[in-house]
């Protein structure tokens, strides 16, 4: 492996949670977009870490892979130290919210435990910036208008709470030490190699195999959905010329219902209507999320995607890559589906 000089090095990051869909993307962006960057990628490799999404660039000489957990804190400051870490990235996180209903602790360790582990850590070797994915989530239920950053936090599932907490820390670190951090609040996320327990994925994949689509109630929720693409090339902004201590919004602005999306992918797959099954709803379901991201934008960033393009594009994703998803769905993933669906989908 060729060594890389130490002044060719623009960037030093860890990249915790490259293994996953964001993650993944994000890392595959920075390796494209400089040729200077070094890119350690920290991942506990749970039930949602694959491996299989990084498979293009694993040998890539300025990627580096550490198995490990964000919450070990021997094992951050290890890591930061021995590869001169000078930023970080949070992506590491447990992120569904049906599994944050069912099991909200693992949540609330890796969430809000982990971000302050990194935190502290980045604190004491003096990493240069601290980055934290965050969703738009924390805003909870938007009835009108668009949420901006100023805006209070008021998550409403165990999911968006531990994010919140996050945020609070992160700001926190700015507030007391004045640590050098800056949040990203994402909106609904799409694209290949999405674990397919989120709605896209699940809806697509089941579609594929013929299998019922679980709407939850009345399917008129609305989601402001944004490429993987286009989050990644907004938070690679935000990383380079945000303002420290500030959060930034990053939405796709296609605000859509699922009821919408559902009857779109059976569409784009020529299968019928009658696969949505209406289910029970989720509890404390949130109607709407829609970001304001004017502030994002006054950094030259804008999203690309046309959702309704860039949707099709995914769902051929899916129908091309049946081996992708296929390991996972009949792994761990048929438990939880069961546990999550099997009397919904019963009655
Ligand atoms: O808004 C950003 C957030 O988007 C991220 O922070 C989260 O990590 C991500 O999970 C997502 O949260 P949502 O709860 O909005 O995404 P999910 O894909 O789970 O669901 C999207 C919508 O589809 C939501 O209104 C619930 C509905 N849904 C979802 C599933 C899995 C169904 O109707 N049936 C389903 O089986």
């Amino acid at each position: 492996m060729p060594k890389e000089t130490k002044k060719a090095v623009a960037m030093r990051i860890l990249v915790t949670g490259g293994a996953g869909f964001i993650g993944s993307h994000f890392l595959r962006l920075l390796l494209k977009r400089d040729n200077a960057t070094l890119i350690v990628n920290l991942d506990a490799l749970r039930y949602s870490g694959n491996l299989d999404n990084l498979r293009d660039v694993a040998s890539h000489p300025r990627y580096r892979f550490v198995h490990g957990d964000i919450c070990d804190a021997k094992t951050v400051e290890a890591l930061i130290k021995a590869h001169r870490i000078d930023t970080i990235a949070n992506f590491a996180a447990e992120t569904h919210v049906d599994r944050s209903i069912l099991e909200p602790a693992g949540f609330v360790r890796t969430d809000v435990i982990g971000t302050a582990v990194l935190l502290e850590a980045a604190r004491t070797a003096g990493v240069r910036r601290f980055l934290q994915v965050s969703t738009d989530e924390v805003y909870g239920d938007v009835s009108t208008g668009r949420s901006k950053e100023s805006d209070p936090v008021a998550p409403r599932s165990p999911y968006a709470a531990s994010k919140a907490a996050a945020d609070l820390l992160v700001q926190s670190y700015f507030t007391t030490y004045g640590a050098q951090v800056l949040i990203t609040r994402g909106s609904n996320t799409f694209g290949p190699n999405q674990y397919p327990e989120k709605f896209i994925p699940l809806f697509v994949t089941n579609a594929l195999e013929d299998q019922a689509l679980p709407l939850y109630g009345d399917g008129l929720q609305q989601r402001d959905w944004i490429h993987v693409e286009d989050h990644c090339t907004g938070i690679a902004t935000v990383l380079e010329r945000g303002t420290p201590g500030e959060i930034y919004n990053i939405g796709g602005g296609c605000e859509r219902r699922n009821k919408e999306v559902a009857q779109a992918i059976l569409n784009i797959l020529g299968k019928p209507g009658a696969l949505i099954r209406h289910v029970t709803d989720r509890l404390g379901h949130d109607r709407r999320y829609a970001l304001n991201c004017e502030k994002v934008r006054t950094l030259g960033w804008q999203p690309q995607a046309n959702f309704e393009d860039a949707l099709k594009s995914t769902v051929l994703w899916y129908q091309d890559n049946p081996r992708w998803w296929g390991k996972i769905k009949s792994g761990e993933f048929r438990e939880y589906y069961e546990r999550l669906y099997g009397a919904r989908l019963s009655t």
